[in-house]
């Protein structure tokens, strides 16, 4: 990264540090190498975009233990980068340089559950699909779901704040998230996992914490309210022309579907060109190519009535032409195969080398316009194509029932050529628009710098004054974020 230089205040790892981490972590609690690979699951990012040099990773097993790795890092100023499960995509969760990882990875229990408040309490470590398998097997569901919910860790997902597939259902993880367990830098453990439901004493401090990145202490555990597991899941994949169907569409749903409306996620053609390629064998379920594709879930606690409100629903949408075609999902497996479309879209796209991503909210009416303007600056400069083009492809998808749009340059090589094309066009557009540059994906490494196209002046010191005020030393996650 030419443009940041290492900390020179920050010490360089010696054999004392070491040897004090060995006094009180086992041998499946740090990994010590300074072979590359050894350590790359660690120091690189999912997209193959970042990548630090650090050779010293820490998994400790208890909440003490990360409370012993802060205070002595604070006090030998060794800076460090908490990491859940590595899935992030803003460059957030990986070392610049050569920061100490501190993997929350063996903080994998789940706490506690009472099945008649649905507070769930669990470690920060717990991997989204147990707790979900936990509470599915408890009559309950975690209250948010990822693409990536086979390795991202409820800690790391808290910590980016990241919104998911249902929170036009279910609500943010602001309002989802009762207490956390928090570990500052100097080592003092905040609490408040015990929290209520309802607690008015104060300034709420938790939500500072909440999509912090990591950056002014460490989420070790976190209380949560689960929701009640629907009884009824219905799942349907449509063919639409155009995008603004795609806004009357939703409009529609949302005075129609009301109250069991839990999905409303839109594709656009080039995201399901990739995911055709990706997914190789599986059938697609339309007849016909289109020029957008929403998936709509609804999810209730009676079949017959959410049936019946979804029939009519669907019949009148193709009645008056908002539908070009649909495929209705009748049985759990087909319900599950429409939503690998939609959740294999990053993947997808992650395929052919790497790939330059946005994460913008922006008015409905507003909310595509950022991929035509993208694709077209690409085309215009001659980037997309077959090979030896460097970009395969540039496409939009996301949650329309959030205002929010995923950007995805897939391509075959990384070059400054296209950094440049993309950047700062996309922030002075979404500016322009007044939209956020980042709705949930959060601001880490790559974003870090560019927070005054959706945050004022007065907003940034306020961030810089807390991020100081929690970690004078600025040992937590540097070069990042603010
Ligand atoms: C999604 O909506 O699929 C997630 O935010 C992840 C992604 O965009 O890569
Ligand atoms: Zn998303």
């Amino acid at each position: 990264y030419p443009k940041v230089k290492r900390n020179p205040d920050f010490k360089i790892l010696d054999a004392d540090d070491l040897k004090f981490f060995q006094t009180f972590l086992d041998n499946d609690e740090l990994i010590h190498s300074s072979i590359a690979e050894e350590t790359a699951s660690f120091n690189q990012d999912w997209m193959k975009k970042y990548r630090g040099q650090s050779n010293l990773i820490l998994l400790p097993k208890s909440t003490e233990k990360v409370s012993q790795i802060l205070k002595y890092c604070n006090e030998n100023k060794l800076a460090v980068v908490p990491q859940g499960g590595n899935t992030d995509l803003v460059g957030a969760s990986v070392p610049v340089f050569d920061e100490i990882i501190l993997s929350l990875r063996n903080m994998n229990k789940i706490r506690d559950f009472n099945h008649v408040s649905g507070t769930f309490k669990c470690d920060a470590g717990v991997v989204m699909r147990d707790a979900h398998k936990f509470l599915h097997d408890h009559d309950h569901i975690f209250p948010l779901d990822l693409p990536s919910r086979n390795n991202c860790q409820v800690g790391g997902v808290v910590s980016t704040n990241a919104g998911g597939l249902n929170l036009l259902r279910y609500g943010s993880l602001h309002g989802n998230v009762l207490g956390l367990e928090v570990v500052l830098p100097n080592g003092e453990v905040i609490s408040n996992i015990n929290a209520l439901r309802k607690d008015n004493t104060g300034y709420d401090l938790k939500q500072l914490f909440i999509g912090a990145e990591g950056t002014i202490g460490v989420i070790t555990g976190v209380s949560i309210l689960a929701a009640a597991k629907p009884k009824a899941l219905n799942a349907i994949f449509i063919g639409i022309d155009s995008f603004d169907t795609v806004q009357n569409l939703f409009l529609k749903a949302k005075n129609e579907l009301s109250e069991i409306l839990s999905a409303f996620e839109f594709m656009d053609r080039g995201s399901i060109e990739c995911t055709i390629e990706y997914l190789k064998d599986m059938p697609f379920p339309l007849k016909n190519q289109h020029n957008f594709y929403v998936l709509i879930e609804t999810s209730g606690s009676m079949k017959k009535h959410d049936d019946e409100k979804l029939e009519a629903f669907l019949s009148s949408a193709l009645e008056t032409k908002l539908i070009s075609e649909g495929n209705l999902a009748k049985n759990e497996e087909e319900y599950n195969a429409l939503w690998t479309w939609r959740k294999s879209v990053p993947p997808a796209c992650n395929s052919y080398g790497g790939m330059y991503k946005y994460d913008m909210s922006l008015e409905l009416k507003d909310l595509y316009s950022v991929s035509e303007a993208v694709t077209k600056r690409l085309n215009a400069a001659g980037l997309i194509g077959d090979a030896p083009k460097p970009v395969v492809k540039s496409v939009g998808y996301g949650h329309v029932g959030d205002g929010n749009i995923h950007l995805n340059i897939a391509v075959r090589e990384f070059t400054k050529e296209i950094e440049n094309l993309l950047e700062p066009f996309v922030y002075e557009y979404i500016a322009s628009k007044r939209g956020s540059i980042s709705a949930e994906h959060g601001v880490g490494f790559h974003k870090k710098g560019h927070l005054h196209y959706s945050r004022s002046d007065i907003e940034i010191r306020f961030m810089k004054d807390i991020r100081k005020h929690y970690d004078p030393n600025g040992i937590l996650n540097p070069y990042k974020y603010v």
